[in-house]
């Protein structure tokens, strides 16, 4: 059963068509990932699913409420879905207990009692046990997103969305990451939408795996489909190969460019001759 479903996005800026009929189907209990580009529209797709951003046209659904339709939709997300965010947005005058436990603080759901029992059980699953009292500006970058996650975890949401979870953080500290991302949807059971261009992250994580070009999902698939893929798109975006389909605009670009250039130079050249020659 999909728990998200985009169908058939629009989303442009200006006259920047940046989702150009996107649809995709998360189901429910998936890790799913997202690939593509540094400014294909990763987050602007992430963020339709909260209703962060709202399309031009299509549909969202997510835990069986239309977005943008049904009024206790976003009531539903607000409670439901949680989103660690790119550079983990922590506040810096609150401590790491007072983060994780920001949305209990602010709602008062919970009692003290309850928080002091789930804030180190979450901060134990993130691998940062004892650091309550510790504040943001204390923690390393590897740290701070771990406490990210532990906010989220902490809302007790039945889906997760992270954006570039790993972007920045050294090979062994982002596998520390992608192990945590793995534990905390089996310990939660929740679903999890991952954002990345972190490859080896998308095969640690992603039970799927779909690829976002040119403001389409052009391939969705499991990890074992992705390697197997003669898509040349994304045969040349898994492995990182600077020659391919989607550098070949660029290319043809730059010497449509260095042709105008070459032609204004030798325009100019002509005037001064023809100058001389006068
Ligand atoms: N609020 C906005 N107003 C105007 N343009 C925007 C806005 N948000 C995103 N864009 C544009 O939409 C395009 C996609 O942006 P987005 O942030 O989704 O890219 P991305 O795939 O997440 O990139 P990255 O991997 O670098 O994070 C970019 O060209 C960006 O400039
Ligand atoms: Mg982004």
């Amino acid at each position: 059963m999909a728990i998200i479903e985009l169908i058939d996005i629009h989303k442009s800026f200006g006259s920047k068509h940046v989702l150009r009929g996107v649809s995709l189907q998360v189901e429910k209990g998936e890790n799913h990932v997202v690939v593509g580009r540094s400014g294909e529209g990763k987050s602007v797709l992430l963020k339709q699913v909260i209703g962060l951003m709202k399309p031009d046209s299509g549909d969202v659904i997510v835990g069986g409420y239309h977005l943008n339709k049904d009024p206790k939709a976003l009531q539903w997300v607000r409670r439901k879905v949680a989103m660690v965010f790119q550079m983990a947005a922590l506040f810096d005058s609150l401590t790491v207990y007072e983060n994780v436990a920001f949305y209990w603080l602010e709602n008062k759901q919970k009692t003290r009692g309850e928080l002091d029992r789930l804030v180190p059980e979450i901060l134990e699953l993130v691998d940062l046990p004892n650091t309550e009292h510790l504040y943001p500006a204390e923690l390393s970058g590897g740290m701070r997103k771990r406490v990210g996650l532990a906010r989220a975890l902490a809302c007790d949401p039945e889906i997760l969305l992270y954006d570039e979870p790993t972007t920045g953080l050294d090979p062994v500290t982002s596998e520390v990451i992608n192990e945590l991302m793995v534990r905390a949807s089996h310990a939660r059971n929740v679903t999890s939408v991952v954002i990345t261009h972190d490859m080896r992250s998308a095969y640690t994580v992603g039970h799927r795996i779909s690829m976002l070009y040119e403001g389409n999902i052009i391939f969705t698939g499991t990890p074992k489909d992705v390697q197997n893929s003669r898509d040349p798109v994304v045969n040349q975006f898994v492995n990182g190969l600077a020659e391919g389909p989607m550098t070949q605009i660029e290319d043809e670009e730059v010497q449509r460019t260095s042709k105008s250039l070459e032609k204004i130079r030798l325009k100019g050249r002509l005037s001064e001759e023809d100058v001389e020659s006068a």
